[in-house]
């Protein structure tokens, strides 16, 4: 059912924690199943130089939380808030698609991290909606690109 990829991912995460002096913070919980997860960033000329996470959720939220630090290391702000549920899917592989939801939670931690850090420099933020504040935000809905 699951990718080995998911499965290494899951066992063993990548970047877990949290970094103390974060430039951003982001924090997004699953509203209908309750799993939550924060993202912390260290930024230097606008590229993500350090990036931890802490997941309180299924195997695949695990798993989508750690593959999605991988990708955004070492990328601008602009380029991992562009980072889509779909790609951080096929990084690990796929996922079911009754899981696919779950890499929502990544991908809006990450932006929700990137914008905590422009707003407190005083500047735009640039990550859009978050999908899982959406009151009409279906988990078990497979909507495509986020
Ligand atoms: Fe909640 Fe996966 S079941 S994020």
């Amino acid at each position: 059912m699951y990718s080995e990829k998911v499965m290494d991912h899951f066992a063993n995460p990548r970047n877990v924690g949290v970094i103390e002096d974060a430039d951003g913070v982001g924090e997004v919980g699953n509203p209908v199943c309750g799993d939550v997860m924060k993202i912390t960033i260290k930024v230097a000329e606008d590229r993500i130089e350090d990036i931890k996470f802490q997941t309180l959720g299924c195997g695949a939220a695990i798993a989508t939380s750690s593959i999605v630090t991988e990708m955004a290391k070492g990328m601008t702000l602009e380029e991992a808030v562009a980072i889509t549920k779909q790609q951080v899917a096929d990084e690990l592989g796929g996922l079911p698609p009754a899981k696919m939801h779950c890499s929502v939670l990544a991908t809006d931690g990450l932006k929700r991290a990137v914008d905590d850090y422009l707003v407190k420099h005083g500047r735009e933020p640039i990550g859009g909606p978050i999908v899982s504040d959406d009151p009409h935000f279906d988990p078990h809905e497979d909507d495509g690109e986020v």
